[in-house]
């Protein structure tokens, strides 16, 4: 059927599945079973029956927002790509996935690669584009694999390359791998990467959208953004938004990890409440222990305890509880963790992550590392505490771009939630994990 229904999309336990429609279900390298579930319809819809104008109304129309973890209006930013003049525009698909705990991306390359290779042929179309990249974290090996051979079959069958299904869009893409640097997720640092320079973050604005690659007007989408497209042309904005919220629309993938049963990755509605997502789909906590709190967002995001599981997770209702949706990562944590212990390690990650561009994040990460290490190892006083809060407060105030200024969610989410425990670490010298000891003095 042309369109699916709520009932049809849906298949296990309950998941809501568009973007890991596929995921499982055919042979990610087979075009001709991606074509038998309904693949490149919204392709050959967009080329033969829509304008590249009608196609950005109805993303616009549908509400899909960045999975990326900002959830800026998608149509909207294909819309400004589309609007600045240019005879030179690209596509680039923003894979490089580096949230610690994150990998929703990785499997929905592995899982539906054909799915990529059509949304980008329409972004292609719609904005003006007859180039596209997909940018691809380097570790991320089958993915890679998966997406070349999909180009390259895709070429073959006339849906890439040259007069697109006997139209006049003529379109094109290339796999560019990162090397492992976190901030190269960032759209800019992407960008300079791609251009085969050092990947630090550019000034915005100009946005990619304006000034991107090479210079030219570029769209940046995530690879779960993407996903969603090839569905939204088929079927139309009215079907994607019956799914999820008024002020967010669709659906969510998310990776679920640390002390539950089912770890991994689901995909729900969006305003799933938080409760359901860990002690529904990831089945409770793991051990017969009790919950204490997650991570949610991954790395860049706070920590939520007991009495914040009933959110209903989306981009504004997480906002009004100064949380973020992020990458979807959620790590969750049994009362036997330690929260000094995992700050630490967040800390440690960023610190090794700042490209050092800008001082208050190279300096602030090392100074955040040392106060950390202090409580670590059962010393430290209220005043660090204070200090941690301030330096992250001035990081997030001052910082070039968002790596530096994310570092202030997990920060002030752990001392304001758990605050008792970092003082329980150098007042009683006691750490629930039992991870934290004294420093050895030789
Ligand atoms: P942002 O809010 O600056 O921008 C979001 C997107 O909208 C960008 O593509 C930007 O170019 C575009 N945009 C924003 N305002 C615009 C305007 N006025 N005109 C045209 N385009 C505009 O957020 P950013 O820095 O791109 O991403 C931050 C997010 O990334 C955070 O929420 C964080 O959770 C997430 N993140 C995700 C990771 C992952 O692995 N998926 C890793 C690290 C962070
Ligand atoms: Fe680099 Fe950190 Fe500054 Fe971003 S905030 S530009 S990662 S030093």
């Amino acid at each position: 059927p042309s369109v699916v229904t709520k009932e049809e999309v849906g298949l296990t336990r309950k998941q809501v599945r568009i973007v890991l429609r596929n995921s499982g279900v055919i042979n990610p390298e087979s075009i001709e079973e991606y074509i038998a579930q309904g693949g490149f319809e919204g392709l050959s819809k967009a080329l033969s029956e829509m304008t590249p104008e009608n196609v950005i109304k109805e993303i616009k129309a549908s509400g899909l927002r960045g999975r990326g973890g900002a959830g800026f209006p998608a149509g909207l930013k294909w819309e400004f790509t589309y609007k600045v003049p240019s005879d030179e525009k690209y596509v680039v698909c923003n894979a490089d996935e580096g949230e610690p705990g994150t990998f929703k991306d990785r499997l929905i390359l592995e899982g539906d690669p054909f799915r990529i290779v059509e949304a980008m042929a329409i972004a292609g179309y719609a904005i003006g584009a007859k180039k596209g990249y997909i940018y691809i974290r380097g570790e991320y090996k089958l993915s890679i694999d998966r997406m070349q051979k999909a180009i390259n079959v895709a070429k073959e069958y006339g849906l890439l390359g040259d007069n697109i299904l006997g139209t006049n869009f003529s379109f094109d893409l290339e796999v560019r791998k990162g090397a492992g640097a976190y901030i190269c997720g960032e759209e800019t640092a992407l960008i300079e990467s791609l251009e085969g320079k050092r990947g630090i973050p550019r000034i915005k604005p100009p946005y990619p959208v304006s000034q991107g690659l090479r210079n030219k007007p570029t769209l940046v989408n995530n690879v779960e953004t993407l996903a969603n497209v090839p569905d939204i042309i088929k079927n139309g904005a009215q079907w994607f938004r019956q799914f999820g919220t008024e002020s967010c629309p669709g659906t969510k993938v998310y990776t679920i990890l640390g002390d539950v049963v089912n770890a991994g990755l689901i995909e729900v509605e969006m305003g799933t409440p938080l409760r359901d997502i860990i002690f529904q789909y990831g089945g409770g906590i793991k051990d017969g222990k009790k919950f204490k709190c997650a991570l949610v967002g991954g790395a860049a995001g706070a920590f939520l305890g007991n009495e914040m599981l009933d959110v209903k997770m989306d981009f504004d209702n997480l906002k009004e509880y100064k949380a973020v949706l992020g990458s979807g990562a959620i790590l969750v944590m049994s009362d036997g963790v330690c929260i000094v212990d995992m700050l630490k390690s967040i800390l440690r990650f960023f610190k090794h992550e700042s490209c050092g561009r800008c001082t208050p994040c190279r300096v602030g990460t090392k100074r955040l590392v040392e106060i950390i290490e202090k409580f670590a190892s059962l010393e430290g006083t209220e005043e660090d505490l204070d200090e941690m809060l301030n330096i992250s407060l001035v990081m997030k105030d001052t910082s070039f771009c968002p790596l530096g200024q994310s570092v202030y969610l997990p920060v002030s989410s752990a001392i304001k939630y758990f605050r008792d425990e970092f003082i329980s670490h150098f007042k009683d010298k006691y750490c629930v994990s039992g991870r934290c000891k004294p420093k050895l003095s030789l």
